[in-house]
Order: C-alpha cells, then structure tokens, then sequence
C-alpha cells in the first residue's frame, strides 16, 4: 500500500488535519472501518474512560462524533470537556493521535446531521437511555417499538440529549510505520502562529 518515506517530505510541515483528511480517503473503500477511533475521555474521578466512537465530521474545526450526552463519555465531557483520540489504518501502518479542548457541536450542525441518519438510528436515539442500566432486553425493543409508534407518519426530531462534540486539536501526531520499526513521528503542536512540527523518534 501506499507509504510515504518521509512524512514531512510526503505532506509538507504546513496542516496535520490535511493530511488527516488524505488518510482517511486512502482508506475508504479499503479498509472496514477507517473512522473508528478510540476516544478517551476523563471520568468524574479523574481517571482515564475509553471506547470507540465514529469520526462523523473532519474539517478544519477538529474531529467530530455525535452521542448521547447523558452516556458516560457524555457525562465525563460534560464535566472534564478535554479529549483525545486515536485512529488506526492496519495495512496503511498508520495512526492518528489527538488532543485538546471539546465542545459541543452547534445545534443546527446536530439537527443537519441527524436529519440525514437512517430513520432506525434516528428511533433508536429515542430508545435508548444509553449507558444506563437495563435489566432485560425486552425493554430496549419495547422502548423502540414505542418511538415508531409516537414518530409514524412525521420525521424523527433530535432528542434534546442527543448530539456532537468536536475535538479541537492542540497537539496531533502522525505515525507512519517503516521497516525495522523504524517508523516515522511527526508531532504537531498548536500555536499561536499556526502548527510547530517535530519530529519523534519511533
Ligand atoms: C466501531 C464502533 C463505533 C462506535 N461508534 C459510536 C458512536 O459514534 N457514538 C456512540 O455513542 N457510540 C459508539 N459506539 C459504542 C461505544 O463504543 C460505547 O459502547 C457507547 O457509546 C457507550 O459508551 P459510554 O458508556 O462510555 O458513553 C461504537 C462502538 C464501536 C465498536
């Protein structure tokens, strides 16, 4: 597959969410699942809380997922809004690492998003109290049942606790694997004046 020697070569020193946005479309269409990304947040006693998340929106801005936010990784961004994130492309030997500040995604920015959701994704947003405790799974499916039956006819409307948050960047690395482990870090640190790159050794 397509690896670059020499990542500063390949892509310039000028905008790690650039080349971000080169990645991914390397690996769609090749790879199952390129926007899966592990998101780590804070929890409410200070420890580390991680899962899985889908990148729904990468632009300039930072990287944005939509969630629940009475969740736990809700909750704990409510609380502690700090993030970070890594993406992994195996096949590509690349990953994708990012931290920073999050916040919540505008509300026409969620509407638009989920407007375009499937309408089972939409219902389900209405079923599940996600994170929440549930005794049996009958429950779920009865709590879905009656969201199809409340919305027949009418457009599924966002739940109000039911949106995005978008990490902005403060420091992102790229890693590009090379032979003999000897692959290629490239760390790029928010400033003032724009992006300041170093490069790490692997
Ligand atoms: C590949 C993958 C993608 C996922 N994407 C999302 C997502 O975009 N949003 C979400 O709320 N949960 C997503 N989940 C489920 C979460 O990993 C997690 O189980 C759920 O959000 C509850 O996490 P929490 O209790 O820490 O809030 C995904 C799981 C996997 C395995």
């Amino acid at each position: 597959m397509n690896r670059p020697q020499d990542l500063l070569e390949s892509y310039g020193a000028s905008d790690p969410l650039f080349v971000v946005g080169q990645w991914l479309a390397d690996a769609d269409g090749v790879l199952p699942e390129p926007r899966a990304m592990a998101l780590a947040t804070v929890s409410l006693r200070g420890l580390p809380s991680v899962r899985m998340v889908l990148l729904r929106g990468l632009d300039a801005r930072g990287f944005t997922w939509y969630t629940n936010f009475s969740s736990r990784k809700g909750t704990e961004l409510l609380a502690t809004p700090v993030a970070s994130l890594v993406l992994h492309h195996q096949g590509f030997e690349r990953q994708i690492r990012a931290e920073g500040p999050v916040v919540v995604v505008d509300r026409d920015e969620a509407n638009d998003y989920f407007s375009k959701r499937p309408r089972g994704h939409q219902l389900s947003a209405w079923a599940s109290a996600q994170s929440q405790p549930l005794p049996v799974l009958a429950e779920l499916l009865e709590r879905e049942a009656e969201a199809i039956k409340r919305f027949s006819g009418v457009e599924v409307p966002r739940p109000d606790y039911w949106g995005g948050f978008r990490l902005e960047p403060t420091v992102i690395e790229l890693w590009q694997g090379r032979a003999n482990r000897l692959h290629d870090r490239i760390r790029f640190d928010r400033t003032e004046a724009g992006w300041s790159v170093e490069r790490l050794q692997p």
